[in-house]
């Protein structure tokens, strides 16, 4: 089962991983890398993520981090050592000698290359993604199973490091870029991770053959997919369904279902076009209330209403067969509720599917269904039946629109506050 973001990210895959993981026998990570922030609270305790997979929390799953994410080593072996001080083991985790390395040079390029673009910046987390992934294309890249030999390492960061000192000249002479010492602290990391290290495509492929659960978890979102999303203003790989299969090493066929998660509202961080944000008080009592703040970076999220033509362009791109409906709590005090159902283009035309012209979106702007809200606070429901009549309509109307069946309503940030909607909790059980 794949679990994907399907707005601009952030939509809650990490509480939602984190809550099937429980049912499942692997989890793996497929792209992305220390640019995604998951977070679960459980039991009031808050954990942020950034690369290890959402599933870390069950003792009894095994947790991947696959080739196709992008590995900052040094964030990696913070992160495992914060969650130990948490109480949470890593013994679980392994880490694919395939996936690539995020190096010192690729963070000075993904700031450098930020504030060459001035007003034009894509607003990146600048953790040198970009960059790591264009290495991994052009086949300069550095992988996990290099840290496990000097020699060559050495000799590949040289080859991958010569062509950056000119792209970074007044970064030239920057301690960061010293090949000794990279190769040196690169050398320190691999001894910290070597026990992680495996052959994570084969740990699918045995579990699949075992019939175990495996669940695929994303980073980021539809919107931001490197191919489908609002280019440039998108990630550097491909946040979709499909790539689970490449940054897993799995195929098709081993694809049961696809669970979309989207917020009850849309949110935005970094630059790029937002048909529906909304620069007004309920656009920061989004923020406000739904606490629109960036795991990662800090940074405040831009707000807006829910977008129906660019999720029903999510659902298409990954082949959802369940979206997953988060913060409806958020809601609560709104009224009215508004959903966008079609787009306004600059000259007049209306679209009712999300437009692949880059400045039809730029100029796009949303129209609206008003549909009731509700006043009540519904963090304690855990009933389709319990939830205020507006919400349940408010259900109704987007899964009809989008033409896929909502499973999991989001109530609250901790892990019991969901609702499963139909009898969804007793075949994913089945099927685990
Ligand atoms: P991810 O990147 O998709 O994993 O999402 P983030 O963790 O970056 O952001 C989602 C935020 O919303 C986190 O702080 C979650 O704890 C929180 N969250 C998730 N589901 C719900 C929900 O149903 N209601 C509320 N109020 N918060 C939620
Ligand atoms: P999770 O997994 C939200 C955004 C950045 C920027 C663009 C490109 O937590 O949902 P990058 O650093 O990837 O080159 O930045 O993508 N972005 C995210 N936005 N959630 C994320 O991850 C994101 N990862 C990247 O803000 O606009
Ligand atoms: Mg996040």
């Amino acid at each position: 089962m794949v679990i994907v973001g399907a707005q601009w990210g952030d939509e809650g895959k990490g509480k939602v991983t984190d809550l099937l993981a429980e049912r499942a026998d692997l989890v793996v990570r497929f792209q992305g890398g220390n640019n995604a922030g998951h977070t679960i609270v459980r039991d009031g305790e808050v954990f942020k993520l950034h690369l290890v997979p959402s599933g870390i929390l069950h003792p009894g799953t095994l947790c991947a981090i696959g080739n196709g994410v992008v590995i900052d080593p040094k964030i990696l072996t913070s992160e495992i050592e914060g969650l130990k001080r948490q109480g949470i083991a890593a013994g679980n985790l392994r880490i694919s000698a395939n996936a690539h390395l995020i190096m010192p040079y690729h963070v000075l390029l993904d700031t450098a290359g930020e504030q060459k673009l001035g007003s034009l910046s894509i607003g990146t987390t600048r953790r040198g993604i970009g960059p790591c992934y264009a290495d991994k294309s052009s086949r300069l890249g550095i992988r996990v199973q290099d840290l496990l030999d000097e020699k060559i390492l050495r000799k590949k960061i040289m080859a991958a490091m010569e062509p950056k000192r000119q792209l970074l000249r007044p970064h030239a002479k920057d301690p960061a870029l010293d090949l000794h010492a990279m190769t040196e602290e690169y050398v320190t990391y691999g001894h910290r991770l070597e026990p992680y290290i495996a052959d994570t495509a084969k740990l699918c492929w045995e579990a699949l053959d075992s019939g175990e659960a495996v669940l695929f978890e994303g980073a980021q979102g539809a919107l931001l997919d490197l191919d489908h999303g609002t280019y440039p203003f998108v990630t550097s790989s491909n946040p979709i369904a499909g790539s689970a299969c490449v940054g897993a090493g799995v195929g098709p066929k081993d694809i049961d279902d696809v669970w979309g998660i989207a917020k009850a509202y849309s949110t935005r961080v970094g630059s790029g076009p937002f048909p529906t944000e909304l620069e007004d008080e309920v656009g920061d009592r989004l923020r406000e209330r739904g606490g629109e703040v960036g795991t990662t970076t800090g940074r405040p999220r831009r707000c807006g209403w829910l977008d129906l033509v660019a999720l029903k362009y999510a659902v298409r791109l990954n082949g959802m067969t369940g979206l997953v409906l988060t913060k409806l709590d958020v809601l609560s005090g709104i009224d009215p509720i508004r959903v966008c159902v079609r787009y306004r283009g600059a000259e007049g035309a209306t679209f009712e599917e999300f437009p692949y012209h880059q400045s039809v979106l730029h100029h796009a702007t949303a129209e609206y269904e008003e549909l009731p809200g509700f006043t009540e606070e519904i963090g304690d429901v855990r009933t389709e039946d319990g939830l205020p009549d507006a919400a349940r309509d408010y259900l109704r109307y987007i899964s009809d629109f989008v033409g896929v069946p909502i499973t999991l309503v989001g109530v609250g940030q901790g892990r019991d506050q969901v609702i499963w909607v139909g009898d969804e909790e007793a075949r994913t059980l089945r099927a685990a």
